[in-house]
């Protein structure tokens, strides 16, 4: 059965990103897939030392990182997953701090000797797995994809772990209201977007 990871960069109970998982995930399930979500808010994930000693040895395989926390066994879901939902809402035009915490620590998936002046990404040449990118913000969508950081983080995630974007949804103008619902156009566009993935 295909597997789907979906890794969710929201800080907030049933907000805008937990609604847009859940019903992808209804609907890759409805298509045979399996779907695990993890929730960064809630996974023990320690910020990157810098030290690259996960980025010295060659090979496809992620390197292995000093620290000893929840991202080894995120790591081994990436490797297992065949496909990926990634996602985080826009906080000061960036992806969240959760989820960039997330992202440099998968300096694993880079080869970057010391006497090499920029990183090699491991998965280049790897078969490569499909990819969703999740975002919201304020502003209207359009406008939050192009103004802020967000949409090229989280490219950068899915090229790092070696994912093609085969889809994007950036939901805006969601923080009018303190419990934001989505609406039916966009519960339309999810169902056509989960098709993408499996
Ligand atoms: C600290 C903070 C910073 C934010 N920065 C931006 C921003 O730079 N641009 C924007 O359009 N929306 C911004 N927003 C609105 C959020 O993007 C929006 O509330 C979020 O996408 C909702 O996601 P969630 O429902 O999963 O929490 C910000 C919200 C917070 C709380």
């Amino acid at each position: 059965m295909i597997k789907i990871l979906a890794i969710n960069g929201s800080y907030r109970n049933d907000g805008i990103t937990d609604q847009t998982i859940e019903a992808l995930s209804q609907a890759i399930k409805s298509a045979g897939a399996e779907v695990e979500v993890i929730l960064l808010r809630e996974y023990p994930i320690e910020f990157c030392l810098n030290c690259r000693a996960c980025t010295q040895q060659p090979g496809a395989a992620p390197g292995e990182c000093v620290l000893h926390d929840g991202m080894q066994d995120l790591i081994d879901k990436i490797e297992r997953a065949d496909g990926y939902i990634l996602a985080a809402p826009t906080n000061f035009g960036s992806v969240t701090a959760i989820f960039k915490r997330f992202l440099e620590r998968l300096a694993v998936y880079a080869y970057w000797p010391w006497d090499m002046n920029g990183p090699q990404y491991r998965k280049a040449q790897a078969p490569r797995k499909n990819a969703l990118l999740v975002s919201s913000c304020a502003a209207p969508g359009i406008m939050g994809r192009w103004l802020f950081g967000t949409d090229k983080q989280l490219k950068t995630t899915a090229k790092t772990i070696g994912a093609e974007v085969v889809g994007s949804l950036f939901t805006g103008m969601i923080a009018k209201e303190q419990h934001p619902k989505l609406s039916d156009g966009v519960l339309a566009k999810i169902k056509a977007l989960a098709g993408k993935l499996v």
